[in-house]
């Protein structure tokens, strides 16, 4: 198949609904990361996306849609406290869960009675679902496990002869997935963090819960909440470690090692005095930098042909909750602490 790379004027905005009506996969830009779309209410166009990804069936899907009277048809009922929430965080990288209804087909909510949904701020991904006239359910737009895509390169280095276009929306603004909040738990609980931060968050609900798998590692036996959480996942081939240390530490321990086919993950300005390949994601305390980057960071390490990648530690307040539980998970949680 030749995946069509579209801009996104009208016309190619019209072409990727067209063929999303005919059952067809589009990757779409979105204001966290690139998605992988199909028309949420075909099971069988569903079905396709976890076959060009190859992602496990069991991984749920985000349907997306572009207004706010597009819930109701997809739901059980509408939770009350949906309104303030859409008024403070839609459109925007807040993904709520509800219980489903009976339109939702197994292949979006992988056998489970709930569904998520989210209603994107970015204009091209809202303009692509209305011409679709469908709301769309897209995973992240990278190969299963690997960095999810912030461009539409990084769309087509994994996608190209798999789907049949990718709409060009210039690169990815948050850079980390949108914030999961399950509203079928007994107080809200936040399954992933994104840019939207759980202080903002029980700003208007009051307390919220953090699941436990957000920093940790799921613990054996213990059924999965998301069952996203599962799996690794945002992993480069290269292997990635968390380095906890002084910048003069992890200069001492980085020189150290083999120049050719390491690299180093540091903070802006750090760069001096390190002998193998560099990539700096922001400022030491830019989490907002650091989200926006880090996906990038490390599919650039393997375009290098780097074995190794050692990140500095980043700073978990805010988005950096994000940053952190994706950098962790990337690096199969090893961390090194000097
Ligand atoms: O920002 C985003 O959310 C991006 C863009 C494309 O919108 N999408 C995205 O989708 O990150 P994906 O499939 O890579 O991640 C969806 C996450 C997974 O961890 C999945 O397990 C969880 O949401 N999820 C989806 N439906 C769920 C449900 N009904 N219950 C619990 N978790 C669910
Ligand atoms: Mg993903």
């Amino acid at each position: 198949m030749k995946t069509e790379l579209f801009s996104n004027s009208k016309e190619d905005i019209k072409k990727a609904g067209e063929l999303l009506k005919k059952g067809e996969l589009v990757a779409i830009p979105t204001e966290t990361v690139y998605g992988l779309a199909a028309n949420a209410l075909d099971g069988k166009a569903v079905a396709s996306i976890f076959a060009a990804k190859g992602r496990p069936m069991d991984n749920p899907l985000i349907v997306h849609i572009a207004d706010l009277q597009d819930v109701e048809d997809l739901v059980a009922y509408v939770p009350d406290v949906l309104e303030v929430l859409a008024r403070e965080f839609w459109p925007g990288p807040l993904t709520i869960i509800m219980d489903k209804s009976g339109i939702i087909p197994d292949e979006v909510s992988a056998g489970l009675d709930t569904v998520a949904i989210r209603m994107p701020s970015h204009k091209t991904a809202r303009a692509i679902i209305r011409a679709a006239g469908v709301p769309l359910a897209a995973p992240s737009a990278n190969t299963s496990g690997k960095p999810s895509p912030t461009t539409a390169q990084h769309v087509m280095d994994d996608m190209n002869g798999r789907i049949a276009a990718v709409v060009d929306g210039g690169a990815s603004e948050v850079g980390v997935e949108s914030t999961v909040l399950t509203l079928c738990t007994r107080r809200p609980r936040v399954l992933r963090p994104g840019r939207i931060t759980v202080e903002q968050l029980e700003e208007v609900l009051g307390d919220v819960d953090v699941d436990e798998a957000v920093l940790g590692q799921l613990e054996e036996g213990r059924k999965a909440p998301s069952p996203g959480m599962k799996y690794k996942h945002y992993s480069p081939n290269a292997e990635v470690f968390v380095v906890k240390s002084t910048a003069e530490a992890f200069a001492d321990f980085v020189n150290a090692k083999d120049k050719a086919t390491t690299a180093a993950l540091v903070f802006e300005g750090e760069e001096d005095g390190l002998s193998c390949t560099t990539i700096n994601f922001g400022k030491e305390n830019d989490d907002l930098a650091h989200a926006n980057r880090l996906f990038a960071a490390l599919r650039e390490c393997d375009e290098k042909g780097m074995k190794e990648v050692y990140v500095r530690c980043p700073n978990s307040d805010g988005v950096g909750l994000a940053v952190m539980n994706r950098l962790l998970r990337a690096a199969e949680f090893r961390i090194i602490e000097l």
